[in-house]
């Protein structure tokens, strides 16, 4: 197993000063940033867009991980491209096209992930587990911060890494949604290796931090 990557979410951090707030994070310790976009149609909630994103990219040279919950989305990717992102991650539940959105995205020279809301199976990774380099699986209902996990996503956590395993293939394997130091011990034992953590990481400000990311590692 490779060592878990934290991605702290930046839809928890303080809008008004994004950038101080991907610097803090970044030197705390973060692996990834994390980035929600939300589009108010796809999910009940809206957050922000590539320009957003843009302008904080300068702010670190961690990878931006791009959770896009928007539809349609593919009309949207060489934005995100253009802003800065590393990974990109899309929803199956988004547009009858996934196969197609994800052929974009690493048509953009882009690492491609694939997300799953809680009430779609595993099964629907059978004809994408061969092309995609993550998988997202989300334990909320997408659209908020500080929700609470939803325990039945383990087992589709522990189903989806015998798949990754099976492929052979170097796929990362990423949960999002609630996840503190208890549900990512959980979360980690089902066979996850990144975990999002918008609340637990920014809880407490800026000095709490690196201690938050650390706590969520185990250490
Ligand atoms: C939910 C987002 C998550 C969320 C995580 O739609 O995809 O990334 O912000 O927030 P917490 O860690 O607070 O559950
Ligand atoms: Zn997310």
């Amino acid at each position: 197993m490779k060592p878990v990557r934290i991605a702290p979410s930046i839809l928890s951090a303080d809008f008004a000063k994004l950038g101080e707030e991907v610097r803090a994070i970044d030197a705390a310790g973060a692996d990834w940033i994390h980035v929600d976009v939300m589009d108010g149609h796809f999910v009940p909630n809206i957050s922000f867009g590539p320009a957003v994103m843009k302008a904080v990219r300068p702010y670190t040279d961690k990878p931006f991980d791009v959770h896009l919950m928007i539809a349609p989305v593919d009309r949207y990717l060489d934005a995100f491209a253009d802003a800065g992102a590393d990974c990109i991650t899309v929803h199956v539940e988004a547009g009858p096209h996934i196969h197609r959105s994800i052929q974009h995205i690493k048509g953009l020279g882009l690492r491609a992930g694939v997300v799953l809301n809680p009430g779609t199976p595993a099964k629907m990774l059978d004809y994408l587990i061969d092309t995609v380099d993550l998988v997202l699986v989300m334990s909320v209902n997408p659209g908020f911060g500080g929700q609470h996990f939803i325990p039945s996503q383990l087992k589709k956590i522990a189903a989806i890494r015998k798949m990754i395993d099976a492929s052979g293939r170097d796929i990362d394997l990423e949960v999002d949604g609630g996840i503190d130091v208890e549900t990512a011990k959980l979360a980690i034992a089902a066979g996850a290796d990144a975990l999002v953590a918008g609340t637990a990481t920014f809880r407490g400000g800026p000095d709490a931090y690196a201690a938050n990311i650390r706590a969520l590692r185990g250490e």
